[in-house]
């Protein structure tokens, strides 16, 4: 994986799981905030499968497109795009009607002293939405965050278990999912909690993150001893699959890798791959945010690309100093502050 091109290129290619899986989808799909780190990635997936199956439904993908280059980018594809802010009715009203929607608008960094913009992006905005879209299936992605912190030995929150957000940043999310929830009952619109773990894909991640430390030669907080992560290209062909999943009332997935990642043992891991012994600071607590996705694991098959496979990738990223976006995970932080 040498370039952004090669990388973009291994993102978007349709497995043939997901190929046949979405070889008789009946009706066009609109994403909704595809201008932030996953949206480009899973729209290009869904308008390749698309194309490769020979079908002819449209992709749609709507943003503010606050970063113009993924407006243009998208367009060279065959994407259709449609800048909008979402939070003006007038903009969400004059949006097309299609009947599958993956809703990726939400708001995390930066929430900290600015928490009603929180719960306006993350719990009142869904309602609009769900109004809006209340005759299409719709997969709401959320987040892990609307678990508590469990023991380590517990093998992580399954989505018969309770939730207990911490922080308002968390809260908020939980708000997204019970207002879905209440116009999926109500108006029986078929919906799905897609609840992701750090999805990474190599410019971005809880990888990337360690394994720049490593190679730095700067200390790892182990505090938060352990993390699940799941490849950006899994996590968006699981998405896409799961338009054939939404039910009222809405199914609940969670959605990230087999393993709970060690971050002392994948610091040691990027550690021999790049001859540089980690550095820690502290020891593990002996919980941490941790989800069981063997539900979609029981759907959907075992992720394609493997743990080993993303850490010799983003090693070798690493240590070429390729492009990164800039948006750490704070998958550190325990109390919830964003
Ligand atoms: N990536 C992960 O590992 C992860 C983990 C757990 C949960 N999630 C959740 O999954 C979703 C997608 O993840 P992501 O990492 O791609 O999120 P992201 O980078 O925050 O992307 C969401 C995008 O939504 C767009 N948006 C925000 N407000 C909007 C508005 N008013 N109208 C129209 N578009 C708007 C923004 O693009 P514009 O500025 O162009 O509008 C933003 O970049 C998010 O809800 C996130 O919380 C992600």
């Amino acid at each position: 994986m040498n370039t952004i091109e090669e990388l973009d290129k291994k993102l978007s290619e349709p497995s043939d799981r997901l190929l046949q899986d979405l070889a008789d989808l009946d009706g066009d799909v609109m994403i909704l905030g595809v201008g932030g780190k996953m949206g480009p990635s899973l729209a290009a997936l869904a308008q390749r499968t698309f194309q490769q199956n020979g079908s002819n439904k449209k992709v749609y993908g709507v943003s503010r497109f606050s970063d113009k280059s993924h407006k243009k980018e998208l367009e060279s594809q065959g994407i259709v795009t449609i800048t909008a802010d979402i939070l003006k009715e007038k903009e969400l009203q004059a949006l097309p009607d299609v009947k599958y929607v993956i809703y990726l608008v939400g708001t995390k960094f930066g929430t900290s002293g600015n928490e009603h913009y929180a719960w306006v992006m993350n719990s009142y905005l869904p309602g609009r939405v769900a109004e809006k879209y209340r005759n299409s299936n719709i997969v709401v992605f959320s987040t892990g965050n609307v678990y508590p912190l469990v023991h380590v030995s517990t093998g992580g929150s399954m989505e018969t278990g309770p939730t207990g957000p911490v922080g308002e940043y968390a809260q908020s999310c939980l708000g997204r999912e019970r207002v879905f929830e209440y116009f999926s009952k109500t108006c029986n619109t078929p919906v799905l909690m897609y609840r992701l773990n750090y999805a990474i894909d190599l410019r971005y991640g809880v990888l990337l993150e360690v394994a720049r430390s490593v190679y730095n030669e700067e200390p790892i907080d182990l505090k938060t001893g352990y993390a699940n992560v799941i490849w950006q290209g899994d996590a968006n062909e699981i998405a896409l699959r799961c338009l054939k999943h939404c039910n009222v009332p809405p199914t609940v997935l969670n959605v990230t890798g087999p393993e709970t990642i060690s971050i002392r043992w994948l610091a040691h891991q990027f550690g021999a791959l790049m001859d540089t012994p980690p550095k820690f600071l502290n020891e593990e607590e002996p919980t941490a945010l941790l989800s069981n996705a063997s539900k979609a694991h029981r759907m959907f098959g075992y992720p394609g690309v493997t743990l080993q496979q993303m850490i010799e990738w983003t090693t070798d990223w690493v240590r070429h100093d390729r492009d990164t976006l800039d948006k750490p995970t704070h998958f550190q932080q325990r109390e919830g502050k964003f």
